[in-house]
């Protein structure tokens, strides 16, 4: 009864190869790198710091072997002003630690997130289809809070501490070596308890963040699809699956902290137990006038001096361990391949002249205008027996011509668009641009040649004038004025609060679709580019509108090759010649007129009464791109 019940998609790697902990906190070096002389000095510092509180002891051990022995007190005073200056120096050098590593930590996290931000932008959309929006929101947020948090507290406490415990042992061995060995008797042991502590904590740190991201995900979800929830009254199945998600997420909380309470219960047991043992040892020594007063208490204070250092080891390594799994989640994303569709290659088959536009359908030698040849398409993440969306497309569009795309729905119309600016490649044939091959040319080459309008208009949180001057590099306010005017959006666009400059999308103005679709559109032939590919772009318009925005578009088609995904004869229209898909290839082109009286299946499609169509699956709108 739950279909909205699922847990949301994990990606595909959330199941790692398990490496060592240290090995995945080393690649962190690169970021750290630029900061490293500021944060080995705050180490430093703090090792200082931490080495002032093991004097404390000896200056104890003078005290109570020379001045109190002998009764003279203006030695204790003396021995007492050294402690407080001993005490207030350790303060103040942990507070100059601090101030120390503050700002370049915020540096080395805004380095990180900059860097998954614009890999993020980078990957492409195949790589976006499969993650789960809230694990990527939750690795720039909270994993990389971890990796701050780490950098700033354990990374430097974990040295500092190891520093400390091992001067610490050198004096207590030095003190009394037998007492000392007593001591560190518990070593052994506490290392292997950590180490299978370390393993076993390590695996319940990386499933809390994938919850996390899992919870984040539905957070998502839910509040960009609230017309939904609330249309269909779905809150209490959406509010049962963010209560067993959050459920899931405290059991492996409560595992952490019990995996914790374990461990820091033996840190902090056996160590007591080795001074418990050693007091009664070193008491004994004293009675028997083997060891002076002063050395006992000296020995003592710096055993107990020690305690902090050891019982932090506990939850530094917990804090080690959670932060080297947001590592690992962090450059899963940095790792991901940048697809298929890389830089351009310029290989044997993609140079400028190759200009036959072999496709069987291309009867010219004209290179020009957007030529496919054979383009085949699977989708990555489609079923292995699962035919290709696109199976052997040619289809010749020449320059300066509009060609309108029409098939049946989820015949793979959007696929074929998507395309051309490289949303995705194809996975066999080729596409040229004025007989140049799409691999063969830089992404920003492609972005300058070609515009797009998507089926659903997506608008950032900026004003009316930014988002239609996306459209293209170097804008100007002439631009958008004429882009308006051809989206028929100029009307409605002036009627707002501050006009153009006023905020639209998520955080602004609530627009209606069809308002959308025009500002989109706007967006789309903003840039004046020399291949304009719609998809759907006049569905949302009445009648009035739509025949509006047709006669101003004409005059930019008539600039443009253009390629206008259509449903309806009104936009049908507007092109020289229509091409039809259907199974995965182009099966007719010709006009319209030629099309209704000589095609049945366009027939069908135009009219809305062929049989030929009812084959296709008819799939809800808006689930296919991603875009909202
Ligand atoms: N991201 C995707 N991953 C896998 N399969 C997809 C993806 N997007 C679309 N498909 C599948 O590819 C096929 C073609 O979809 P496409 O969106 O291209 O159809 P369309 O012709 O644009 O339909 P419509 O007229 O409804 O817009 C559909 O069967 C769809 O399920
Ligand atoms: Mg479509």
């Amino acid at each position: 009864m739950d279909a909205t019940a699922s847990t949301p998609a994990r990606p595909p790697s959330s199941e790692p190869p398990r490496h060592s902990a240290v090995r995945s906190l080393l690649r962190l070096w690169p970021f750290v790198r630029p900061v490293r002389a500021r944060l080995f000095t705050a180490a430093a510092v703090a090792v200082i710091a931490s080495c002032i509180s093991l004097v404390i002891p000896l200056v104890l051990k003078w005290i109570v072997d020379g001045p109190v022995a002998a009764g003279a007190p203006g030695g204790v005073w003396l021995g007492g002003g050294f402690l407080l200056f001993l005490g207030v120096a350790e303060a103040g050098l942990f507070g100059l630690r601090r101030w120390l590593v503050a700002r370049p930590l915020a540096g080395v996290e805004a380095a990180l997130r900059e860097r998954l931000y614009a890999r993020l932008q980078r990957l492409p959309v195949s790589f976006h289809d499969r993650w789960a929006s809230g694990q990527l929101l939750s690795r720039a947020t909270t994993d990389l809070q971890l990796l701050r948090m780490f950098l700033a507290f354990p990374l430097t406490f974990l040295l500092v501490n190891g520093a400390t415990i091992l001067v610490g042992c050198a004096i207590l061995l030095t003190q009394r070596f037998s007492l000392g060995l007593m001591l560190l008797a518990p070593v052994v042991p506490l290392m292997i308890l950590c180490s299978v502590f370390e393993a076993k904590y390590a695996l319940a740190a990386r499933r809390a963040l994938d919850q996390v991201g899992d919870l984040t995900t539905v957070i998502e979800e839910s509040v960009l699809g609230i017309r939904i929830v609330k249309g269909f009254g779905r809150h209490r199945s959406q509010a049962r699956m963010f209560r067993r998600l959050t459920h899931e997420l405290r059991t492996t909380e409560l595992r952490k902290a019990r995996l914790l309470a374990v461990i820091w219960g033996f840190i902090t047991l056996l160590p007591e137990l080795a001074i418990g043992a050693a007091l009664v040892l070193g008491t004994v020594q004293v009675a028997d006038g083997a060891l002076s007063a002063g050395t006992l208490v000296a020995f003592l204070s710096t055993a107990l001096a020690l305690r902090w250092p050891v019982d932090s080891i506990g939850f530094l390594l917990a804090m080690s361990n959670e932060a080297a799994m947001a590592t690992d989640r962090y450059f899963e994303v940095l790792d991901a391949p940048l697809a298929e569709a890389s830089d351009p290659s310029p290989g044997p088959r993609a140079t400028a002249d190759d200009t036959d536009g072999s496709g069987p359908c291309s009867g010219s030698g004209d290179s020009g205008g957007l030529v496919f040849s054979g383009v085949e398409f699977r989708y990555p993440d489609a079923p292995g027996d699962a035919p290709p969306t696109l199976c052997g497309v040619d289809l010749r569009i020449a320059s300066g011509e509009t060609m309108a795309l029409v098939g049946a729905t989820g015949s793979g119309k959007t696929t074929l668009t998507a395309l051309v600016p490289r949303l995705y490649d194809p996975t066999g044939g080729r596409i040229t641009l004025d007989g140049r091959d799409l691999t063969a040319l830089s992404r920003d080459e492609v972005r300058g040649l070609v515009s797009v309008a998507f089926e659903e208009p997506t608008l950032f949180s900026a004003t009316v004038a930014e988002n239609v001057l996306m459209g293209g590099a170097d804008l100007q306010e002439a631009d958008l004025r004429r882009a308006l005017a051809v989206a028929q959006a100029d009307g409605f666009v002036s009627a707002l609060p501050q006009g153009p400059h006023t905020q639209v999308g998520e955080q602004g103005m609530s627009l209606s679709g069809g308002q959308r679709q025009r500002l989109a559109l706007a967006r789309a032939v903003a840039g004046r580019p020399r291949f304009l590919i719609l998809d759907d772009p006049l569905s949302a318009l009445d009648v009035h509108t739509e025949a509006l925005v047709e006669a101003a578009l004409r005059q930019v088609l008539a600039t443009t090759t253009a390629l206008i995904v259509a449903h309806r004869p009104s936009t049908v229209l507007l092109a020289d010649r229509v091409a039809l898909l259907s199974g995965g290839r182009i099966a007719a082109v010709g006009t319209h007129h030629q099309l209704l009286r000589d095609n049945a299946e366009y027939a069908g499609l135009m009219s809305g009464t062929d049989p030929v169509t009812a084959g296709s699956v008819p799939r809800p709108r808006g689930t296919s791109g991603g875009t909202r």
